[in-house]
């Protein structure tokens, strides 16, 4: 392998920018040449790629988004848009990728590499959703939950000068570890996610429970996924049957995706993206690299992808036990 390639997909994340320059620098430390692909997909199949030096990727670990930029692709979901791809992969003598983001990144590769099998992807998990096996943090999912953190923070303190009922949806359009994780931290009265279920009845229950506890205020927190379609929905149903509060509404939304990374954040990216093109040299392909429990793990795409990382049930008793 002399020459690779490293793109970010999907939705962009904090630490994409760390993984980034973690693998141009381990490239260049390893002798090969290093090329950024612009907007992940759409700049293989537009042969939008830069030639990457150290100095390229200087001063951008702190930074949020991603230099590289991202894009959703439809025309590599087609046959025709993937052996352009394969083209011009191989016109610029690239025979190595590094691919950061989540499922969606990692079926293309896995697609692509069935069809064309001699360009070797390897994977670094970049979401703020955490919703792959094989990696304990994803990339910005740390950064994610303590923006969320940060933010709930302040609206409890508001929320505890009246007393009120908040209602607060976080990301997570499939799963709930954002809102999981930033509930526990803020202390959250009740945490809803799309992995278990709550009737609008069990939910009246709880708040009623808080509120005759004489509780500063009640916050629920909402995943974006949740089966009763959000905060806005549940918040209406609520309050039809609950009017010993006032209620509001906040939606997190975007914020939650940028900002600069966590120390945890930064290491890690930099660990998974060094590792990614060690596998690469390795002669590796077609995997994600992860750290599970501190270690380096290799899973393969498929199996990377199937959501199965599962909701921890000892966080989900923290929930229970702590509110
Ligand atoms: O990055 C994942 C995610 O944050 C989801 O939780 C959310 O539903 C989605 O991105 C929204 O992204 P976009 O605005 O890019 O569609």
């Amino acid at each position: 392998m002399k020459k690779i390639g490293v793109f970010t997909s999907g939705g962009d994340a904090p630490g994409m920018n760390a993984c980034i320059r973690a693998v141009v620098r381990t490239a260049i430390h390893h002798g090969l040449e290093v090329v950024g692909i612009m907007k992940g997909y759409q700049g293989i199949v537009d042969k939008d790629f830069i030639p990457m030096t150290a100095h390229s990727v200087s001063n951008i670990i702190q930074q949020g988004g991603t230099i590289l930029k991202s894009a959703r692709c439809t025309e590599f979901r087609t046959k025709k848009g993937r052996k352009k791809a394969y083209k011009n992969l191989k016109a610029a003598g690239i025979d190595g990728v590094v691919a950061i983001g989540g499922d969606g990144t990692f079926t293309g590769a896995a697609v692509f590499m069935k069809e064309y099998p001699d360009i070797k992807f390897v994977g670094c998990p970049g979401t703020i959703d955490n919703d792959l096996h094989g990696i304990d943090f994803t990339i910005g999912y740390d950064t994610a939950i303590n923006t969320a953190m940060t933010a709930i923070d302040k609206i409890k303190d508001t929320a505890n000068a009246d007393a009120r009922l908040f209602f607060i949806e976080v990301m997570g359009r499939d799963v709930g570890f954002i809102a999981l994780r930033s509930g526990i931290a803020t202390g959250a009265e009740t945490v809803l996610i799309p992995e278990t279920s709550t009737s609008i009845e069990e939910l009246v229950e709880t708040i009623e429970y808080h509120y005759e506890r004489k509780k500063a205020s009640i916050i629920v927190i909402v995943a974006e996924g949740e089966e009763m379609g959000g905060a806005v929905k549940v918040a209406k149903k609520v309050s039809k049957r609950f009017t010993a509060l006032s209620t509001r509404v906040t939606i997190l939304g975007h914020i939650q995706r940028g900002g600069s990374p966590t120390a945890m954040e930064r290491v890690n990216a930099s660990w998974m993206g060094l590792e990614a093109v060690k596998a690469l040299l390795a002669g590796k392909k077609g995997i994600m690299v992860g750290i599970v429990k501190n270690e380096i793990m290799h899973t393969p795409f498929e199996k990377a992808i199937k959501h199965n990382q599962e909701i921890s049930s000892k966080l989900l008793e923290m929930v229970k036990i702590l509110a």
